[in-house]
């Protein structure tokens, strides 16, 4: 019998998420029926998106999210013992898989660990993962980028944004991106090739944009929204595109009293600006695939950086998450369990 451990939230977050809104619970798993695997996790996800869809979720549930996990016991033989998956089974540290049953909805996909050859499993959680078929599906299909196009990112240092603007690079595109510390921004453009990079904390955004894009910003990817998404597209050149993918800056707030940002219809109508979101889940596997081929291949030739934030033990995943939620990570923040 395996006793497995989760997180569960019981109560809608306000504000900040809280220690006191999980509760630590230990369950014993079935024995195996046919057509199951128990699998152990080896890395568990941290992501905004586990923020954003606290209120929409009925408490008390299992804190969702994805992983990497090792199969330890099989009645399938397409996933023998030893072999990696990637489920949306979240902060429990062991559970039992139906690999073939159809997933209800596409937020709760699980699939072989995709082939990233010899590099870590645990960015089949990141730059192999949901955060880079965002980057990547998001920024061709809305973003339509072309070589001296310039492209702002925001959020520019986490998961999604650092791949983002490196994609945007390989591209040829001139990448500008804004992040939270001084230490990110100079890693932004010393390590990873960005043509200029800020702290939003404190520059002038509007001033420094104009610097460093004098012709206009073609392309801005929106990992964050609020006021500094309005000064950014008031220096959008016509017919630029925005891809609102995120607005973390807003997902503690109350939504009765949202902050107020500078009005935004002037920009998207008088430069004919075309402002698209874009939601993973809308996504099929085989999309997936497609960008994954691509980015192994660039981590393979050198050509993109998947960097990660690592932080070990399943007792600390409320701390990392927290501290993901507030910047301290560079890359996908991850933790080895
Ligand atoms: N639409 C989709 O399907 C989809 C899929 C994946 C992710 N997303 C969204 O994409 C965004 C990035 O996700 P990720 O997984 O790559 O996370 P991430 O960027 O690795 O981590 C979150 C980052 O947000 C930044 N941040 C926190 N509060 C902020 C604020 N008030 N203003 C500006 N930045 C703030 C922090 O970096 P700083 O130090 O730079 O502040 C933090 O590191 C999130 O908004 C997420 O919800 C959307």
């Amino acid at each position: 019998m395996v006793k497995a451990r989760k997180y569960v939230v019981t109560k809608i977050f306000q504000g900040q998420p809280k220690r006191s809104d999980y509760e630590l619970v230990e369950e014993e798993l079935p024995p195996l029926k046919d057509g199951e695997v128990l699998v152990k996790a080896e890395w568990i996800s941290v992501d905004p998106y586990l923020r954003a869809y606290n209120r929409e979720s009925p408490t008390p549930y299992d804190q969702f999210g994805f992983q990497v996990g090792v199969v330890q016991e099989s009645k399938d033989p397409k996933y023998p013992v030893g072999s990696r998956v990637v489920s949306h089974k979240g902060w429990r540290d062991y559970v039992i898989l139906n690999m073939s049953a159809p997933f209800p909805n596409p937020a709760t996909r699980h699939y072989k660990l995709p082939d990233i050859g010899n590099l870590s499993p645990s960015l089949a959680v990141g730059a192999v993962g949901m955060p880079g078929a965002t980057a990547y599906i998001s920024f061709f299909e809305i973003g339509k980028p072309k070589a001296g196009e310039t492209v702002v990112v925001t959020g520019a240092a986490g998961a999604v944004g650092s791949l983002v603007g490196q994609i945007a690079k390989i591209k040829g595109c001139n990448v500008i991106g804004f992040t939270g510390s001084d230490k990110k921004a100079q890693s932004l453009k010393e390590e990873l090739g960005f043509d200029a990079a800020y702290n939003y904390r404190t520059v002038d955004v509007r001033k420094v944009l104009k610097e460093a894009a004098p012709n206009g910003v073609d392309i801005y990817f929106d990992n964050v929204g609020g006021e500094i998404s309005s000064t950014i597209m008031y220096q959008m050149n016509n017919k630029g595109r925005v891809i609102v993918v995120g607005s973390i800056s807003a997902y503690d707030s109350d939504p009765s009293d949202l902050p107020k940002v500078t009005i935004l219809q002037p920009a998207i109508l008088f430069k004919g600006l075309k402002v698209e979101a874009f939601l993973i889940w809308n996504s099929s596997q085989d999309e997936w695939n497609k960008a994954f081929a691509d980015i192994v291949k660039w981590i393979q030739s050198g050509q993109l950086k998947a960097k990660e934030h690592i932080s070990e033990g399943f007792d600390n995943i409320f701390d990392v998450y927290i501290g993901m939620l507030t910047g301290d990570n560079y890359g996908k923040a991850v933790i080895r369990v």
